[in-house]
């Protein structure tokens, strides 16, 4: 995964281009804006968030004002504004899961990972965040981890623990 820094300009390698071409011959003629959800989740999984100069640039191929990338990226919680970990560790936070303890496993994580919500582990593996309701109720507490949104239920200080570090191991061993 690529890094930048927020103001660090951004070009895009010919390979997300042709990615970016493929999704927009998608659409009606004129309707490109539409290709822009596609198109922030392509860039945030190469830069592991979607930064400004990035958006800019997103805006420029689409020919819509940054504003408009802007709106959208804002709106929805799943692009990343600042920089992140590779694993985002994403618990709910709502109702069920706090009765059933989502909150201590929330102090756990941020203990173990030694980082508070939004923040980066300094190995720039892990962040963490309280998001609302997972759909998974009757399971609780739990988490999901992105992209692909993998989910872990019934969680326990000690599965915690065990899936932190599963994941370390698996990047040392990449
Ligand atoms: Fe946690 Fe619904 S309340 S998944």
């Amino acid at each position: 995964m690529l890094k930048v820094e927020e103001t660090q300009p951004v070009e895009f390698s010919s390979a997300l281009l042709a990615k970016f071409d493929e999704i927009v011959k998608r659409y009606p003629e004129g309707k490109q804006k539409s290709a822009l959800l596609p198109l922030l989740h392509l860039v945030q999984a190469e830069y592991g968030w979607t930064s400004v100069p990035a958006m800019d640039k997103v805006a420029e191929f689409l020919k819509i004002q940054p504003i408009e990338v802007y709106e959208v990226a804002s709106f929805y919680t799943m692009y990343f504004l600042q920089p992140k970990g590779k694993y985002v560790l994403e618990v709910c936070r709502t109702g069920p899961c706090c009765l059933v303890g989502a909150e201590k496993i929330m102090n756990h994580i941020e203990q173990k990972l030694g980082v508070k919500e939004g923040e980066v582990t300094a190995d720039g593996l892990f962040s963490w965040r309280g998001v609302e309701c997972l759909a998974a109720c009757g399971f609780g507490p739990v988490l999901q981890i992105g992209p692909e949104y993998t989910f872990y239920e019934n969680l326990t200080e000690q599965s915690v623990d065990q899936l932190i570090d599963d994941l370390k191991n698996k990047d040392l061993r990449q």
